[in-house]
Order: structure tokens, then C-alpha cells, then sequence
């Protein structure tokens, strides 16, 4: 049965006015009222808590000399994400094991250089359109578009110069809930081939409940495609510690999006029944990732869209439950809910140990995971799959929120 394609984008659209408000939020302290009596003089605290709000510094520069920044978000537990303005890129995050110990959870490098010579879209947001557009071109409104193929002849992840690699504009931004980062850019009408310039918003805040809330705000003055993503790769046993084949997945996803060669959708939404890409019921990753099922042999593994069970009544613009994972020797979890229709779940197989991450360990074959929450892959070729054209006038809104916690 065809999915509705009108799921709307939308979100409240409160939560995003404040981001758009957005303030320095630069570790700054309350200014004392002018009025104010002389204050009593502080006794000696103890080893201060970590102080939330964001800091920034160096990432490096670019071959032409523009420098590049790193921002640092701490929230009040001391859990600590790192973001560049190169690409969007999450370039680290530390979250609590069951023993409180932090521990860095996504594969990246340390400094801006290395991102650009070699990576596999580690950490980066995606777009103008996340995942593949097969045969790179799509038809809209009577006019063909021809893309620029990057990857065979399709395109993924928006083409040769992706979001990945455009440098963004970032700004700290006060948020009620934590510290947040908004960053932006302009993508012009024709790059890449897509039409319509594009103006997207996406804001990083870490709360206080260690969550990383992404949210996407784009616009647009022609209609075109859009599916931007967040491209992390996290292994919870730490960044560089071995393959994510003990991890235990469960995905809320009763369908997915069956692929053809090059990894383009064949247009179905299959039952993951009696195939190793059912996860409803939690299961290791690595129990049925050398399957010989056509899906996994197409796949090199896990590497396919996944279509959220949508909770019933529950309106699109609101956060469905996407899938909870598990790290078991260090009780770290992640749960993943999002406004988006479905999600690339993808386990690393093209990782092979030729890159090496910031802290000098190759990052091996399944060495971590990736958790794109998107709408369906070549969508604008796909009649039946919900549709990713954003209209002027229609702004297109997204949001993701990654939870940490622990099992004990
Ligand atoms: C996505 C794709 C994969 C691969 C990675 C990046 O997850 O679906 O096939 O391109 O990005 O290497």
C-alpha cells in the first residue's frame, strides 16, 4: 500500500523561533543589576562543576587559508560535543559509560585537514539530498535535472561537493534546554545541479538530559528536492574500539525499502519478516550481518532504509520512536526518535582500516554505525514514496534527537 506522500514537514514552529533568536551564549554570566549592594565576599568553592555553554577555537585552516573553527557544547553533567563550521561536522561527543566515565562515541579526526584529504561523511550533515538519486536526474514540473553522479551513475549524499564540504556559518545560540549551536549556509540555485537556492538552518543543542537535538529549517525560491541528514558514525564502546557487532539493535520498523544494484530502492515497502533486517524484537548487530539473503550480499551488509512504524493518530510532525541500541560491556544506549519517515541504518562496511581516527586507532570494517534519519532514498524518482519536493513559501522542518543513557 502506497504511504501517504503528503507527510508534512512540519514542526512547532516555537521551538525553532528560538533557535532563530539566537544569542552568544559564550559561557557568559548574569551581569550583577547596577543597584546591586557591593556583593559578600566568595568563600573557596570546591572543583567547580562543568560549566554548560558552548567555547570556541581552532580547527585549522583550509588550503586557501580560511580558518576553520571548533565549538565546544558542555552540558550541565560535563557530556561534551564538539562541532566544526567545515561541513556541519560532529567531530566528537562524550557521553557516560555505567561507570560515569566518559567516553568518545563517534569516529572522526582532530583537525579540519584530515576531513577534507579522506572521509566517508564522518560526523558531517548531508545534502541538498541525503543517500542516492539514481541515475543521477529526476523529473519535476515537466523539466529533467541532471546531477552530478558521484557515485557510480547515481548520486549520493548531494554530489561532488556536498553540505559536507561547504564551509557553514556558525553561531552559539541560548536555547531553554541546553547548549546549542546553529549553523548555516547558502546552497545556489544550479550546484550540484539542483534547482532553487537553498537556505538551510541547522541546530546542534546538548541537553541537559544528554540529547543531541538536531534541527533542520530550510527555504527555498524554486521547488527542489531536499533530504539533509546527519551522517555520525558511533560505536558506543568508544571511538576506534573494535567492530559494533556486539551491539544490540532494535529498530521500529515493521518495512523497509528494498534495493537493486547500486543501491538504488526498487520501489516496494517489503515486510522485514523472516529476513535478517528484522529487528523489532532487540538482536545483535552482528548476528545476521554476513547473511546470504540478496538483501545483505547487495548491502555489503547493513545498509538500507528502514520505514518507521508511525505510533497510529500520532501526526506526522511530531517524534515517532526510531530505534534503540545498546553497547553491553559499557551499558551505553542510544534512542533515536524522529519527525522523519525513515532511516538509513548503516553499519560501516565500507570502512577497511585505511583511515586512522583522532586517537591514532584504524577505523576498521563495521567499526561503527551510522543512523540517517531521512526521508526514502531517490524519493523524487519514486512516485509511491513520500515526497521530498519543498515548495517556496513551504519551508521544509525536520527534527532528530539522539538520547544517551546507560543500562546498569
Ligand atoms: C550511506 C550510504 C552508504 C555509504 C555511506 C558513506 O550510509 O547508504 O552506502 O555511501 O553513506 O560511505
Amino acid at each position: 500500500m502506497p504511504i501517504s506522500t503528503a507527510l508534512p514537514r512540519l514542526l512547532p514552529l516555537a521551538a525553532l523561533a528560538v533557535a532563530a533568536l539566537g544569542v552568544i551564549a559564550c559561557q557568559s554570566s548574569t551581569p550583577a543589576p547596577a543597584d546591586a549592594p557591593p556583593a559578600a565576599p566568595t568563600p573557596p568553592v570546591a572543583p567547580a562543576a562543568p560549566k554548560a555553554g558552548v567555547t570556541k577555537s581552532s580547527f585549522g585552516t583550509l588550503a586557501d587559508g580560511t580558518a576553520v573553527d571548533v565549538y565546544t557544547l558542555t552540558n550541565a553533567h560535563g557530556v561534551e560535543m564538539r562541532a566544526t563550521n567545515y561541513g556541519a561536522i560532529i567531530v566528537s561527543l562524550k557521553v557516560p559509560d555505567k561507570t560515569g566515565a566518559l567516553g568518545d562515541v563517534v569516529l572522526g579526526y582532530n583537525k579540519v585537514d584530515d576531513y577534507v584529504k579522506d572521509s566517508p561523511y564522518f560526523g558531517a550533515i548531508v545534502g541538498r539530498y541525503g543517500n542516492r538519486i539514481g541515475g543521477a536526474r529526476f523529473t519535476l514540473d515537466g523539466k529533467t535535472y541532471q546531477l552530478t553522479a558521484n557515485d557510480g551513475v547515481n548520486t549520493l549524499h548531494g554530489g561532488l561537493k556536498g553540505f559536507d564540504k561547504l564551509l557553514w556559518t556558525a553561531t552559539p545560540v541560548t536555547r531553554p534546554d541546553g547548549a546549542a549551536l546553529q549553523l548555516s549556509l547558502t546552497s545556489k540555485d544550479g550546484d550540484e545541479g539542483y534547482p532553487g537556492t537553498l537556505q538551510l538552518t541547522v541546530t546542534y543543542t546538548l541537553t541537559d538530559a544528554n540529547a543531541l537535538v538536531i534541527d533542520y529549517l530550510a527555504k527555498t525560491d524554486k521547488a527542489t528536492p531536499v533530504n539533509v541528514t546527519s551522517h555520525s558514525y558511533f560505536n558506543l564502546a568508544g571511538e576506534g574500539v573494535g567492530t559494533i557487532d556486539g551491539h544490540v539493535m532494535q529498530i521500529h520498523a515493521d518495512k523497509y525499502t528494498p534495493v537493486a544494484k547500486g543501491l538504488i530502492p526498487t520501489g516496494e515497502l517489503a515486510s522485514v519478516e523472516g529476513t535478517p533486517l528484522d529487528f523489532r524484537t532487540p538482536t545483535a548487530i552482528g548476528a545476521r550481518i554476513a547473511s546470504t539473503h540478496p538483501q545483505m550480499v547487495l548491502g555489503g551488509g547493513y545498509d538500507h532504509n528502514w520505514v518507521t512504524n508511525w505510533p497510529a493518530g500520532m501526526a506526522a510532525d511530531k517524534l515517532a520512536p526510531v530505534l534503540r541500541v545498546t553497547e553491553p560491556t559499557t551499558g551505553r544506549t542510544l534512542e533515536v526518535e524522529s519527525t522523519e519517515p525513515g532511516v538509513q541504518f548503516y553499519t560501516g562496511n565500507f570502512l577497511d582500516g585505511h583511515l586512522v581516527g583522532k586517537s591514532n586507532r584504524p577505523y576498521v570494517k563495521r567499526g561503527a554505525f551510522c543512523v540517517e534519519t531521512q526521508h526514502f532514498p531517490d524519493s523524487p524518482n519514486q512516485p509511491n514514496f513520500p515526497s521530498t519536493i519543498v515548495k517556496p513559501g513551504a519551508d521544509y522542518q525536520s527534527r532528530t534527537v539522539f538520547r544517551f543513557g546507560v543500562d546498569k
